[in-house]
């Protein structure tokens, strides 16, 4: 008789070994490799450790034969959530939503409760605070009212029988790292527990058709199972991104079945809670400081949404062996390609140099058509001359100092137009043909000396 095979695997991230170890080659957990005859959340099969069995095997049917009524929407009442979900959130789906503790997901969640209780049946499952606690938050949120539900439960059982028997339109899971399925020998938060449970509620969802919201906080420690492990199990993720402080909070969804994943929703946190922001570029633009050298504007995308940002730059000499080196919103090694590029072919010095870069807001750009933007204002710290507070710039830098084309440059000229800039300083030849809007000069410029000579005069060769 086949002897059965063994199965030894990590009870924190999930590895499987084929032998036991002191210590998870994955997750580098000790003591957390125990053997298991059969593995609960692994199991395909049965796809989860409270999975019914398979059941009857269905026939494969024709896709014009299937049924093809779209999916029914519930609008969350904040617009800004409505745009990222794709148009609201689409019923009898999962979504996810990841973040940083304290950025502000339960604030979002209780605020978007209060709006949409007055309309629908909602559920809110909080493994983290307390019933009272949540009601004094309500209070101030104006959440009080309507059919809003509030259960303190982490036992994955009482809350899928809580759910079953109230049937509410939606279920909030505020987070997914204290639910607990007491069937597995795992703790809470390990990704044996966070993918059971989850699983747990996709079926729940399909089968119920009720909404459901799920909190995942995105933990840097690792000791607990990231949202990063559900993506894949479910129909939408959302990621609330920001600095934390009093900077705006971005919801950027990187993953949604029912929609594009183009849309970005700006909010900024307040006494109230969180404000939505529709108009980010002026709301970023707003309260800059007029002709002060080492400070220039970029239309970045966001998604299908053009904003402006503005990149700050601080470039003095250094008093240590080797310069400090700081970027902030921009990716760090993009910016230390910058300046080399800008100090070999741009002719300025910048080795002896501290160089701090920010986008201001807490923005985090990550598009090469910034770059034009950075080195300006890099040059214009470096020759302490100020950029036109009313002059744009968008272009890729390439490492020989030429500008190349970017994408979407239409949209991004009638941004930077729509917000009162008089010039905006483009690529040569951009591939892409567009239209000038009324009102914007356009430069053209095929390298960064050019656009330089344009934007803070004769310089410091
Ligand atoms: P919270 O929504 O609990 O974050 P998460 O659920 O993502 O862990 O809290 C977000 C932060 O926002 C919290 O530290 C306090 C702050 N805050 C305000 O500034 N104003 C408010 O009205 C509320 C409710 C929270
Ligand atoms: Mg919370």
């Amino acid at each position: 008789m086949a002897k059965p095979k063994q199965v030894f695997y990590c009870v924190e991230c999930g590895n499987e070994t084929i032998k036991w170890q002191g210590r998870c080659p994955a997750c580098g957990a000790w003591n957390s490799i125990v053997e298991h005859a059969e593995r609960p959340a692994r199991d395909s099969k049965s796809g989860g450790g409270s999975a019914p069995p398979g059941g009857a095997p269905k026939a494969p049917v024709r896709i014009s034969e299937l049924d093809g009524e779209d999916e029914r929407r519930i609008s969350t009442g904040i617009g800004e959530l409505d745009r990222v979900l794709g148009g609201g959130a689409v019923e009898g789906s999962l979504i996810l939503i990841g973040g940083a503790p304290g950025i502000g997901k339960s604030t979002l969640l209780l605020q978007f409760c209060g709006r949409l209780s007055k309309r629908k049946k909602i559920l809110y499952v909080s493994g983290e605070e307390s019933a009272r606690q949540l009601k004094l938050r309500a209070r101030r949120l104006g959440a009080e009212d309507g059919e809003l539900y509030i259960l303190g439960e982490t036992s994955l059982g009482n809350i899928l029988s809580a759910a079953e028997e109230s049937r509410p339109d939606v279920l909030i899971i505020d987070s997914i790292q204290t639910v607990c399925n007491e069937g597995l020998d795992a703790s809470p938060g390990s990704v044996v527990q966070v993918k059971d449970c989850t699983l747990a509620f996709m079926r729940l969802a399909k089968d119920t058709g009720i909404t459901i919201f799920i909190v995942g906080h995105i933990n840097k420690e690792g000791a607990i199972a990231g949202p990063k492990v559900l993506e894949h199990m479910v129909d939408c993720v959302l990621y609330f991104e920001g600095d934390g402080g009093g900077g705006y909070r971005i919801v950027r969804a990187a993953k949604n079945r029912f929609g594009s994943t183009n849309e970005i929703g700006v909010f900024e946190m307040g006494g109230g809670g969180l404000k939505e922001v529709p108009n980010p570029s002026e709301a970023l633009l707003s309260g800059r400081p007029a002709g002060a050298a080492g400070s220039c504007i970029c239309c970045v995308m966001e998604g299908a949404r053009p904003i402006l940002a503005e990149i700050q730059a601080l470039i003095a000499p250094t008093s240590f062996n080797v310069p400090r080196r700081n970027s902030n919103g921009l990716d760090y090694n993009r910016a230390m390609l910058l300046l080399a590029v800008l100090e070999k072919r741009g002719g300025l010095k910048l080795s002896a140099s501290d160089a701090y870069i920010n986008v201001v807001g807490g923005l985090q750009v990550d598009e090469p058509a910034a770059d034009l933007a950075a080195i300006l204002a890099i040059a214009s710290s470096v020759t302490d001359r100020p950029v036109d507070a009313r002059l744009a710039a968008i272009g890729e830098v390439g490492l020989t100092g030429e500008l190349r084309s970017v994408t979407s440059l239409e949209q991004r000229l009638a941004e930077a137009a729509r917000l009162g800039f008089s010039a905006c300083i483009i690529p040569r030849g951009n591939r892409n043909k567009y239209a000038a809007p009324q009102g914007l000069k356009i430069i053209e410029a095929s390298n960064i000396s050019e656009a330089l000579s344009y934007s803070i005069g004769a310089y410091r060769k």
